[in-house]
């Protein structure tokens, strides 16, 4: 960075992506993670400058707070934020969404299905074989607290059953249904659920279903935090968009 400045260094690694890529321009370029070290209203100046350029479309950050965000979003207009969201974890419905809301601004939720929780499919029994699979490191899938978060998939079950849906695919349609500005990315290997978790979009949540879900789901206490596990220190890490700490 210290070598091209924060615009070159942009530029540098759009330019790396651009050719990797085959494109001439990229639609939305994000700051995957904020550089502590770097004046983020710099790096949102020069992203200002690849837009007029028409380099790129626009431009996101991730893992952002709220605070971090606005300033941001006042040097150059943001598109989207790619913060942790899902049935579990709602913190950001507080804090970063109702200014995304108000600003038309994007909310692109990572880990949509709590790293696989929500589809109930994975239980306190379930091995991640690989080393280096970060659900090994995520708080709530130790056993402890799988087997307390299980009244979340009973929930999910009865109101999965009712509408002929898979939890999975529940939990998707909820937040598609609770905000016009939400598009979620669940990941998966596997060609079946990636077609499952897209047919979510076509799942229709009346007011009233989703009134009752999400008092069923104030209603529950859930235990373990996923945590930042891909940048953090595996035993203690720091979230960034809520300003806490956790511990495994
Ligand atoms: N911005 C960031 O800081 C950040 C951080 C983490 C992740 N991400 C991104 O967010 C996306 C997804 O997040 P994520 O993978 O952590 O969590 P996720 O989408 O909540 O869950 C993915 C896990 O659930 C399983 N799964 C997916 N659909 C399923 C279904 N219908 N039924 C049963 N199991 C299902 C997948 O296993 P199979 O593969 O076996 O289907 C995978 O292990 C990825 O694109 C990732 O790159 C971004």
């Amino acid at each position: 960075m210290a070598e091209y400045g924060v615009e070159g260094a942009l530029r540098h690694h759009l330019a790396l992506s651009m050719e990797n890529l085959q494109t001439d321009y990229v639609d939305l370029y994000y700051l995957h993670r904020v550089n502590e070290d770097v004046a983020l209203s710099d790096v949102s100046l020069a992203m200002g400058k690849l837009i007029d350029q028409g380099l790129i479309r626009g431009w996101g950050l991730s893992q952002v707070s709220l605070d971090l965000l606005k300033e941001a979003d006042q040097v150059t207009p943001v598109s989207a934020v790619q913060n942790l969201y899902n049935m579990l974890e709602r913190d950001c419905e507080q804090t970063i969404q109702p200014y995304c809301l108000e600003n038309g601004i994007g909310l692109v939720p990572f880990s949509p299905i709590a790293s696989g929780f929500l589809s109930g499919q994975l239980h306190s029994t379930s091995q991640f074989e690989k080393v280096d699979d970060v659900r090994n490191w995520v708080p709530q899938l130790s056993q402890e607290n799988m087997d307390k978060n299980q009244p979340v998939i009973h929930l999910l079950n009865q109101f999965a059953e009712a509408k002929g849906v898979t939890t999975a695919q529940l939990s998707l349609a909820w937040m598609l249904a609770k905000y016009p500005n939400v598009v979620p990315i669940p990941g998966s290997k596997n060609r079946a659920r990636i077609l499952e978790n897209l047919a979510a979009a076509q799942v229709d949540l009346a007011p009233v279903e989703m009134q009752r879900l999400d008092t069923a789901l104030n209603e529950l206490t859930i235990h373990g935090h996923r945590g930042t596990v891909e940048v953090e220190n595996r035993q203690v890490g720091y979230n960034r968009a809520t300003h806490t700490k956790w511990t495994n």
